[in-house]
């Protein structure tokens, strides 16, 4: 059984609900979670820009406590501390050989169902009940297949490994593994959010140099200052183009999108330098298109990068990202903000949609 809070129609609140967890079989592991962070994807599909079938239990950047797996579980025991990943790669198909486990084509967990094509949850009338990515993490417990769930140190803080599991790996993956920035590589970031704030903190991390943070939230600017910006803009600056191009000496060598708005998508080439890289990491709600110039990127040499999930493999990247937040060199405690109790969801997805207080931290034990 687990307490989750079930979104039922898009726009509206949710619900709480005691449901049925799945029997463990196979590969699947029940995890007990001790905490989620509240992401804008979870805010695409409450407020409809993004179909997904209801009953849902959204929360997709989650930890938890391992307390019970299947018999053909091996890298996991009862105990363990995991973070969970929002992409359980199948690890068969053609990307997930070539080691490209976030591209990977033949995961269920993006159409919120197990490996075998069940849902983990259902309901008091053992009718099913989708959880979000595979994961479902607005709820006590969860079952997820083994390669969703990776084991991290006990003494990171459950809100910091709730973190790991989408905002971080997203944001400082995309600094690291997709855009892989140098030391000294002139950077840009529109939209200091959740995930924005991970790629500031990744790009302090290689001594990216400058690091201009762009926001609409003063709040936001500010923060981003503190987390290594070295310079702040406005997002309804009319200039923020020529801004950029004079702090990074003709445009930037990387440029990250961190929101899924057409307007700034649009704009991303327009900020990168020649032979720099503009990096898309925000998701638009279904079916928005973005403009570009084919010439301006064709003649200065400009490359247009996708990112998902920061290009990382969630088994070798959630324990360095531990490891760097253990020796200090990612202060990751800095992304969170207030934390709340699970009846109090929807007040977070609130807080998101307004770009009030940093990122809200769901204490799953209270
Ligand atoms: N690529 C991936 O794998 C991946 C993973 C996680 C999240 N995402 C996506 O990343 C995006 C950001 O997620 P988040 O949780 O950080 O969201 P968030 O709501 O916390 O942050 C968005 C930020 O953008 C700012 N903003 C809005 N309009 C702006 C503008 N015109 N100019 C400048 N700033 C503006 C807001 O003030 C806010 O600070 C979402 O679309 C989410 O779905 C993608
Ligand atoms: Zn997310
Ligand atoms: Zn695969």
């Amino acid at each position: 059984m687990t307490t989750a809070r079930v979104l039922t129609e898009a726009g509206a609140r949710t619900v709480e609900a005691p449901l049925e967890l799945i029997e463990l079989s196979g590969d699947l592991v029940r995890v007990r979670l001790t905490a989620s962070g509240v992401c804008h994807s979870d805010l695409h599909v409450a407020a409809g820009e993004w179909t997904a079938p209801l009953p849902m239990v959204l929360g997709h950047e989650g930890a938890g406590i391992v307390e019970a797996v299947g018999p053909d579980v091996s890298t996991l025991r009862p105990g363990d501390h995991v973070a969970l990943s929002w992409y359980a790669q199948c690890g068969r198909c053609r990307q997930c050989r070539q080691g490209r486990a976030w591209l990977c084509t033949g995961t269920e967990s993006t159409s919120h169902l197990l490996p075998d094509g069940r849902t983990s949850l259902s309901d008091a009338q053992g009718a099913p009940v989708h959880a979000f990515l595979g994961l479902g993490t607005f709820a006590d417990a969860t079952v997820v297949p083994e390669s969703a769930a990776v084991a991290i140190p006990a003494d990171v803080p459950a809100g910091v490994a709730a973190l790991i599991g989408c905002a971080v790996t997203t944001g400082v993956g995309a600094v690291l593994n997709t855009a892989r920035v140098r030391p000294g590589d002139s950077t840009v970031v529109i939209g200091c959010g959740g995930v924005g704030q991970a790629i500031l903190l990744g790009l302090a991390l290689v001594g990216a140099d400058p690091i201009v943070a762009v926001d609409l939230s003063q709040e936001r600017l500010e923060h981003a200052r503190s987390l290594g910006a070295t310079h702040l803009l406005r997002g309804d600056d009319p200039d923020l183009a020529a801004h950029v191009a004079s702090i990074t000496g003709g445009g930037a060598d990387h440029a990250f999108e961190a929101i899924g708005r057409a307007e700034t998508v649009a704009l991303l080439p327009t900020l990168v330098g020649r032979g720099g890289q503009a990096v898309l990491v925000g998701m638009p709600a279904e079916g928005v298109r973005a403009g570009i110039d084919p010439f301006d990127l064709a003649d200065a040499g400009k490359a247009v990068l996708g990112c998902n999930y920061g290009s990382s493999v969630p088994a070798v990247d959630f324990p360095r990202i531990a490891r760097l937040y253990r020796s200090g060199s990612l202060p990751l405690d800095a992304l969170i903000g207030v934390t709340r109790t699970l009846d109090d969801v929807d007040a977070a997805l609130g807080d998101l949609r307004n770009a009030v207080g940093l990122r809200t931290i769901l204490d799953l034990t209270a």
